[in-house]
């Protein structure tokens, strides 16, 4: 499913949103870690770092949606970094959840199935990519 435009400007709005609520993303990593016990031991780095980085990723793919050629290739090769880190394809459906989670939480009263539809598209094109790219990897590595 494609994401509109009118969509692209949601997703760039309740991120904003949730960039300065400074709990939120500790809300997400207990939400992850509830929903899908064993991703707490996959961190490595200080989580505050790590939610930085998650942010700038949102914002850039969200941004990369209008140019499909290099948003591609560059969860392409997010997704063969995160073989490395030791998540599996089975991760990405608590993360997602998590994420809906503490977005519907954080936004309160400004949280619509508007959003909602947006985020699940947002997060099942990430997924998608990145899940084929890291069953891709795995299969040429066993040959
Ligand atoms: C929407 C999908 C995801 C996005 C946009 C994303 C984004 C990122 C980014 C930007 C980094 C920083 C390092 C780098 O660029 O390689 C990172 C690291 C990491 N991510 Fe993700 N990620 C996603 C899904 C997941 C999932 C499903 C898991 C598993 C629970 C996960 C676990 C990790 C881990 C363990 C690290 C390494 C952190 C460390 O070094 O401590 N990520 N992620």
């Amino acid at each position: 499913m494609a994401i509109t435009r009118a969509q692209q400007q949601l997703l760039q709005q309740s991120l904003e949103q949730l960039i300065v609520i400074p709990a939120a993303l500790d809300d997400f990593y207990a939400a992850l870690i509830e929903f899908a016990p064993h991703t707490a031991t996959l961190f490595s780095t200080e989580r505050t770092q790590h939610s930085q980085r998650l942010l700038i990723a949102f914002q850039a793919i969200i941004k990369g949606l209008e140019q499909p050629e290099k948003l591609v290739p560059l969860l392409q090769r997010l997704a063969q970094r995160h073989l490395d880190y030791g998540v599996t394809t089975a991760d990405f459906t608590p993360f997602g959840n998590a994420w809906l989670y503490v977005l519907k939480a954080q936004l309160g009263d400004t949280w619509s199935p508007a959003h909602r539809d947006a985020w699940v598209a947002l997060l099942r094109l990430i997924a998608t990519v990145m899940k084929q790219q890291m069953q891709k990897q795995l299969t040429t590595d066993v040959q």
